[in-house]
């Protein structure tokens, strides 16, 4: 092999100069070996592209992988998801290597709380207990008493007391479910998923009114006008349980649409409708920019350079992993 084609070769395994033809199937076979080799383990969320989800070793929603990483024995975890999910698996694993393929993979409603912001709202309410939803930074971690995902949620806030204030962030949406489900008036910080809020409330209803047999189901992420459709509001693996259970043979699915593949998988005989959202894109259909930013060739990029890697510095991990602690 001449210099030039040495040179180019490298810059394009560094993921440096994309010359690469291949196609998702061509990594399959070298991210099996590196995964044997390095003794790593991957895990993914529902919300990934399929290969990865079909490559993973572990596919699930937030709780499921959180416990999944806190249990896990391999020496590299590949987390592929976003930013806060790999640095809750390196908080929980501080000796550990997690591994996010592309480290721009961020999270819209995690970035709508910044912590400054959010210290001095905490600030005016001394009385108050803070519960966070997941999707936040470390260092709103460390700002609260306890962290939930949108499946245990209503079991964390009902383990306070019924006259205990409570702020919830970030999540105002999920947050407004929570008020109704738990009879509570907690103080809702002001954030969304730009995903869940682009749902079009008029092209659902004319689908629905198209479709009168299928069941809306749907992510407590959704706003409330969303929510007041549903047949049924959980998690992406609530949704998929219920999905299972209900005798029902049709679906609109009001959450990002890689959860079809699964659930695809999990009722192959039931139709499943994507829920639309507000802008016509290819699919009409949901899907989260940043948990996309993550392909099968920068998997096989990061297994392979063992890079990037997620680094939480140690006193604001040791920090955040109370409350996280305190759900798991
Ligand atoms: P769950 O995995 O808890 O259903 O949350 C969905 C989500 O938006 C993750 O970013
Ligand atoms: Fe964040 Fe929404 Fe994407 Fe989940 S779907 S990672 S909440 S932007």
């Amino acid at each position: 092999m001449d210099t030039l084609a040495k040179a180019k070769e490298n810059l394009e395994n560094k993921g440096f100069l994309d010359i690469d033809t291949r196609n998702s199937t061509d990594y399959v076979s070298e991210i099996n070996r590196l995964k044997k080799e390095k003794n790593a383990v991957i895990l993914a969320h529902y919300y990934q592209e399929e290969a990865i989800q079909d490559i993973a070793d572990f596919v699930g929603d937030s709780l499921q992988l959180a416990q999944e990483a806190s249990k896990t024995d391999a020496d590299i975890i590949v987390f592929c998801g976003v930013h806060f999910m790999a640095e809750t698996a390196k908080i929980l694993n501080p000796t550990k290597k997690v591994l996010l393929p592309d480290l721009k993979a961020g999270c819209s409603l995690a970035d709508s709380c910044p912590p400054a912001e959010f210290k001095a709202f905490k600030a005016k309410h001394p009385d108050h207990k803070v519960v966070t939803y997941i999707n936040c930074s470390a260092e709103i971690k460390t700002m609260s008493d306890i962290v939930c995902t949108s499946s245990n949620a209503v079991k964390v806030i009902n383990s306070f007391p019924q006259d205990q204030k409570i702020i919830f962030a970030p999540d105002k949406n999920l947050g407004d479910y929570l008020n109704k489900e738990t009879g509570r008036n907690m103080v809702l910080w002001d954030g969304a998923c730009m995903v869940h809020e682009a749902f079009s409330i008029e092209k659902l209803l004319s689908i629905s009114a198209e479709h009168p047999d299928a069941e809306i189901i749907a992510h407590p992420e959704s706003p409330s006008h969303i929510l007041k459709t549903a047949s049924y509001i959980g998690s992406t693996a609530g949704l998929l349980k219920y999905a299972r259970a209900s005798k029902k043979n049709k679906f609109i699915v009001a959450t990002e649409a890689g959860i079809l593949h699964e659930m695809i998988k999990q009722v192959p005989g039931k139709h499943l409708i994507p829920a639309p959202v507000e802008e016509d894109n290819t699919c009409a259909c949901s899907e989260c920019f940043y948990m996309r930013m993550n392909t099968m060739k920068k998997l096989f990029l990061c297994l392979e350079h063992e890079l990037p890697e997620i680094e939480v510095e140690k006193e604001l991990a040791k920090a955040a992993s109370i409350p996280i602690e305190k759900m798991l």
